[in-house]
């Protein structure tokens, strides 16, 4: 408000004297070029080579004061400086104003560095975060974050080509963990470069943060005896694996209690024939940093025991229906799987071709399943059964069949009658000649009727 009035009593003032135009003083403000750290105060001398200066000031959306002045200068404070902003001093002089401008810069030196390794531990081979931010800190435009590992530069980022407001004063990178990354130190480096600014260089780095990687490879799962006769005790073991630290629990399924961490977990078993193809299976978990990390491995475990014949899978009494298609029904077992073999009245009987079930196939028919650790034999009645479900179908099946041959032959008859007439009245007729001439124009005969009736 108070500029504005001064300006226009400048302006008014212009109009009487237009010849003092030409008169040349200089306006110019001190100090010309300000860098100040956010929040601080800022003194300014406006001042000028007119000998008899008229209205003057400067012009700021800053908080001013005016601390001192002399004939040709005034000295303003400026408080609570927190933006980039221009400034604008001006003189009067004969009626002419003139002004001159001070940029302001504000600069923030980067004071607390923050560093963050995510996760602090972390399973070799997988990927590690390292973040790095400076929570209050200007122009970002000079600033440059470097990330370290020990005294190695991992990466560097600056951020005077990026559009300033979106960014963070943060850097971001993913890397993987290496086993010699273990107990390594990372930090984190700002440098505030203000010299182009007319000021200096500065300096922050983070505290050390020391990274852990930890191997957690599978437990090791073993099984004394991979292929046990049944019968047999084995011991079921599972344990950590040397890579692993710190020590992972150890839980083996079906062992009654889990052990301390480290200890090997395992579980005496006495194989039995339905324990083959069983799984096994370990698990081992490691809580580092509050975070559970599971690994697990399995195992199948193979009895071996002799071929069994069951009446469930080997019936003893089969009866089949009479003619329809059938098969032994008669499956072994036993690890290693045993071969089968049949025999009927001393013959090997095909045990893979289904076979058309006649009254002949009724018997006893003795099977024997063999494998590496011994054999078992069985004997099967087998039961035809004729005509109890089949009958009326089959009585059916004739008489529809006995009628089409009764249909057909009538047919036939009638269509031949002409023919078997000529046949038979030729041959008596030529008796008397020669056989050869008869037996000739009956078969020509006979050829014609064949012919006509095609
Ligand atoms: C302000 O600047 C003028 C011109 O350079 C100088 O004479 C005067 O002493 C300065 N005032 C202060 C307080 O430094
Ligand atoms: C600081 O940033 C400005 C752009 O805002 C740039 O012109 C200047 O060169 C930078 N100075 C340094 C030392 O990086
Ligand atoms: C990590 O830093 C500590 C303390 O600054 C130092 O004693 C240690 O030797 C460093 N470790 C490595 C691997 O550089
Ligand atoms: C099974 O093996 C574990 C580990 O080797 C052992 O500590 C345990 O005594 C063994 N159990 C038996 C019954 O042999
Ligand atoms: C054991 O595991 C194998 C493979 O993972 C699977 O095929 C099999 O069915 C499992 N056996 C049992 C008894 O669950
Ligand atoms: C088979 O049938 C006969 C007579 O019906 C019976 O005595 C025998 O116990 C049966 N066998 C089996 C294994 O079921
Ligand atoms: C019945 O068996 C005998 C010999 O055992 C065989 O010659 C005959 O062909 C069989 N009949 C049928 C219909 O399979």
């Amino acid at each position: 408000m108070e500029m504005l009035l001064f300006r226009v009593w400048a302006l008014l003032a212009l109009i009487p004297f237009p010849g003092a135009a030409e008169e040349i003083f200089e306006v110019s403000v001190w100090p010309d070029q300000a860098l100040v750290k956010l929040g601080q105060s800022l003194m300014v001398n406006c001042s000028t080579t007119c000998p008899d200066p008229g209205p003057s000031g400067i012009e700021t959306f800053l908080k001013k004061t005016q601390v001192d002045k002399g004939p040709q200068w005034k000295e303003f404070l400026l408080e609570d400086v927190t933006e980039n902003s221009v400034l604008q001093c001006f003189f009067s002089c004969a009626g002419i104003q003139k002004d001159t401008s001070l940029g302001i810069t504000v600069y923030q030196p980067p004071e607390q560095v923050i560093l963050e390794l995510q996760p602090s531990w972390v399973a070799m081979g997988e990927a590690l975060t390292v973040k790095c931010h400076v929570p209050r800190v200007v122009p970002l435009e000079n600033l440059s974050l470097t990330l370290l590992q020990g005294n190695q530069e991992l990466h560097r980022k600056n951020f005077m080509s990026l559009a300033v407001a979106s960014q963070r004063a943060e850097v971001t990178i993913h890397v993987k963990a290496q086993r010699e990354d273990d107990r390594c130190n990372f930090s984190c480096h700002a440098e505030l470069d203000l010299s182009s600014h007319g000021g200096g260089l500065f300096h922050s780095s983070s505290d050390i943060k020391v990274l852990r990687i930890f191997g957690f490879p599978p437990p090791i799962l073993e099984i004394e005896e991979l292929y046990p006769l049944a019968g047999r005790d084995i011991n079921v073991t599972c344990s950590g694996h040397v890579l692993t630290s710190p020590s992972p629990t150890l839980r083996l399924k079906g062992a009654p209690d889990t052990p301390a961490p480290g200890e090997t977990a395992w579980l005496l078993l006495t194989t039995r024939e339905e324990d083959n193809g069983r799984n096994f299976s370990c698990e081992a978990s490691l809580e580092v940093q509050g975070q559970r990390l599971i690994k697990t491995t399995a195992m199948q475990l193979h009895v071996l025991y002799k071929p069994r014949l069951e009446e469930s899978d080997c019936p003893g009494n089969q009866t089949w229906v009479k003619g329809t298609e059938q098969m032994l029904t008669c499956v072994p077992k036993g690890n290693p799987t045993p071969t089968l073999v049949c025999t009927w009245n001393g013959v090997i009987f095909n045990l893979d071709v289904p076979q058309k079930a006649t009254q002949n196939h009724t018997g006893t028919y003795c099977c024997t399943a063999t494998n590496q650790l011994g054999s078992v034999s069985k004997d099967i009645a087998v039961l035809v059964q004729g005509l109890d479900e089949g009958i009326s179908s089959t009585i059916f099946i004739i008489i529809i069949v006995a009628l089409g041959v009764g249909v057909v032959t009538i047919a036939l008859y009638l269509n031949y009658k002409p023919c078997k007439i000529e046949r038979r009245k030729l041959p008596y007729r030529q008796k008397e000649k020669n056989n050869e001439e008869e037996s000739q124009f009956a078969v020509q005969r006979g050829e014609k009727c064949n012919a006509h009736n095609c």
